[in-house]
């Protein structure tokens, strides 16, 4: 089993992608921190990883609150000894809508979560990843971060964030055998979008590649189905060099 003796976290594991994602871990193998904000829906969650024989346990984490942030990942580190991949699926959308209609506090409250929250996990997980020379990191963006489309500023720049702070990571600790990389999950079926055409699980097989990459896998790149898209321009500008 590609993931048999890891210790993953996956943030928003609750339902949608993260539920389907923290399933396809425990099935290869992984013991599964399973962090959300909805007690009921992560012990439902649970319950399906045990009956099919996975190892889970359980986190409330709201990923906004960074000093909770931080306790859970010290608990499962003290209890499990390690964090070897950290999946940061946990994401919010606004309802689409245009610069002159959304205020700024609900364009924060998505970055609260999706970029801010995904930080805090990155940056409390780090030093533990770092210590055991090993590290996968999953980030959930989207391919919004790339259409950019009239009503989604909020959501898209979320997510072209992300892959910014994936680049960026990636180069700060690749040396050490930790390997950032984000994906996007399809067009997914779910609360946050009821229109998607695709059920959660067609996200599962690049989040479990990505999870279990070698040491000599990618890192700081965007995947969709496996297949890499281009994350930063073809052509390497260097902009410190005066105006381009
Ligand atoms: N669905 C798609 O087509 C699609 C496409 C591209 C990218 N994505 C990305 O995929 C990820 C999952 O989306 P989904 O479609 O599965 O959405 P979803 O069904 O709405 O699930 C979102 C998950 O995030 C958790 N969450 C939200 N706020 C949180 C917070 N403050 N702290 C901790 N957990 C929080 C929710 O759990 P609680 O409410 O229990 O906390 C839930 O488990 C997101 O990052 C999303 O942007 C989705």
């Amino acid at each position: 089993m590609e993931l048999e003796g890891k210790v993953a976290l996956v943030t928003g594991a609750s339902r949608g992608i993260g539920a389907a994602i923290a399933a396809g871990y425990a099935e290869a193998g992984a013991h599964v921190a399973l962090a959300a904000r909805a007690t009921g829906r992560l012990e439902a969650v649970a319950e399906q990883i045990r009956a099919k024989g996975g190892a889970c346990s359980i986190h409330l984490l709201d990923v906004t609150e960074h000093t909770a942030v931080v306790r859970t990942i010290d608990t499962i580190v003290a209890e499990h000894g390690r964090l070897d991949i950290l999946c940061n699926n946990a994401g919010v959308s606004t309802a689409p809508g245009n610069a002159v209609d959304v205020p700024p506090e609900r364009f924060a409250g998505v970055f609260a979560v999706n970029v801010i929250g995904l930080y805090a996990c990155c940056h409390a997980a780090l030093p533990h990843m770092l210590d055991k020379g090993y590290g996968r990191i999953v980030n959930i963006g989207s391919g919004s971060a790339f259409m950019c489309k009239p009503g989604s500023s909020a959501y898209s720049s979320s997510k072209a964030a992300v892959n910014a702070i994936t680049v960026a990571l990636a180069g700060e600790v690749g040396a050490a055998d930790v390997l950032v990389n984000a994906m996007s999950p399809g067009y997914i079926r779910s609360d946050m979008n009821p229109a998607g055409t695709d059920e959660p699980e067609e996200s599962v097989p690049t989040a479990l590649w990505l999870a279990a990459l070698p040491a000599d896998g990618p890192t700081g790149r965007f995947f969709r189905f496996m297949g890499e898209l281009p994350i930063l321009p073809d052509t390497a500008m260097d902009f410190t060099s005066g105006p381009a």
